[in-house]
């Protein structure tokens, strides 16, 4: 089943403070890994997500830009942490804390992507759902895609601007408060 037929039924789950997440991607995003806990939290089976992006799980309420950010910090080599509501497969919405990274061969090759989500604080999610709702309002404001993604990028440039943070040092402000700082 894929995520654009899956229908949000509004119900949140959660996962265990001590569990990860954990996927990892070739180098176009592929799946080519999903641990137990991603099939149990996802409500898919393994053979249903390998070989799949991770957009089988992407929620319709995430704002486009800040996958745009994701895909362009990953590959130019960086790491990021971000914080991500997930569609599961029975319509249930998780939110996680993703840490992504580029992997690399032993040679220093690209060897695909790698996430690490762990369960984020209430205050996180509450704080980030507040503004992902006003990244989303501005997406929809547009019909072409590219627009969407620039508009709300505008939006969250000068909410960090305001802050005077990066998105890193955002998200760690964030992390921190919740007193979560051991990933
Ligand atoms: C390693 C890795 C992990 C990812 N994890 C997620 C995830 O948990 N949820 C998600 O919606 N997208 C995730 N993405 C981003 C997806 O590739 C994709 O950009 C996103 O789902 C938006 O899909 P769309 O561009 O088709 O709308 C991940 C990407 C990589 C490389």
């Amino acid at each position: 089943m894929r995520a654009s037929s899956v229908r949000p039924t509004g119900v949140e789950r959660t996962f265990g403070e001590d569990e990860i997440i954990v996927s990892k991607t070739d180098d176009k995003g592929r799946i080519t890994y999903a641990n137990s806990v991603f099939l149990r939290v996802s409500a898919y089976h393994e053979d249903e997500v390998l070989g799949q992006p991770h957009s089988l799980i992407r929620h319709p309420d995430m704002p486009r830009t800040i996958f745009a950010l994701l895909w362009e910090t990953i590959q130019s080599g960086e790491e990021i942490f971000t914080y991500v509501n997930n569609l599961a497969a029975d319509g249930a919405h998780y939110w996680v804390l993703a840490h992504i990274t580029p992997s690399r061969t032993a040679t220093g090759a690209s060897g695909g992507y790698h996430s690490n989500r762990r369960s984020p604080g209430r205050g996180a999610v509450r704080d980030i759902d507040a503004l992902y709702g006003r990244l989303l309002t501005e997406e929809r404001k547009h019909s072409l895609p590219a627009d969407a993604m620039s508009a709300s990028r505008l939006v969250l440039d000068r909410e960090l601007a305001a802050l005077g943070k990066t998105y890193d040092e955002f998200v760690w402000s964030l992390i921190e408060n919740d007193g979560m700082v051991t990933l």
